[in-house]
């Protein structure tokens, strides 16, 4: 079979692309251990104030050391739950200041959402009978909009919430 030259140089260069873009997964997955955050722990969808992120007092913003921050958060339709604050109203803004490191754990209780802080590399699939977890440095000021990005129903909309960094 004949082939013209520059089919035989496309070819070459298709599988060359190919084989790179194999080897750069490869080398991210098995030697880097990047993975799908969700799948790194399981959980009982039915149950998740057993585990200890996802008590009602263990819900929100903590400190844990000098400029290092947790934030637990429980995604169901149509809310995240953040906890609550001293006069028991339901937090919506989290709260930390330039240059800290947060780290996001997050479960839904019903099917699955999104949490994603745009303008920021927080992107999470969140689904049930998983933990997902991500943990980022806020670098710059300002508001950025918490918001679901997985379609989950007539109330997807109201997903919603804020981190400000200050
Ligand atoms: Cu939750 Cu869309």
């Amino acid at each position: 079979m004949h082939l013209h030259k520059y089919e035989k140089v496309w070819l070459t260069f298709g599988m060359a692309s190919l084989v790179i873009f194999l080897l750069i997964i490869g080398f991210a997955a098995f030697w880097k251990g990047t993975h799908p955050q969700s799948h790194l722990e399981t959980i009982d969808q039915n149950n998740v104030e057993a585990h200890d992120s996802f008590k009602p007092e263990n819900l929100g913003l903590t400190e844990v050391a000098d400029g290092k921050y947790k934030v637990n958060i429980v995604a169901s339709a149509f809310n995240y739950d953040f906890g609550v604050d001293k006069d028991e109203k339901a937090v919506k803004t989290i709260r930390v200041p330039q240059g800290s490191t947060v780290l996001f754990t997050i479960t839904s209780k019903d099917v699955v959402h999104g949490f994603q802080v745009a303008g920021t590399n927080v992107n999470m699939m969140v689904e049930p009978g998983h933990i997902s977890r991500y943990e980022a440095v806020m670098k710059n000021k300002g508001e950025f909009t918490i918001v679901c990005n997985e379609y989950c129903g007539i109330g997807h909309h109201q997903m919603f919430g804020k981190v400000e960094v200050y």
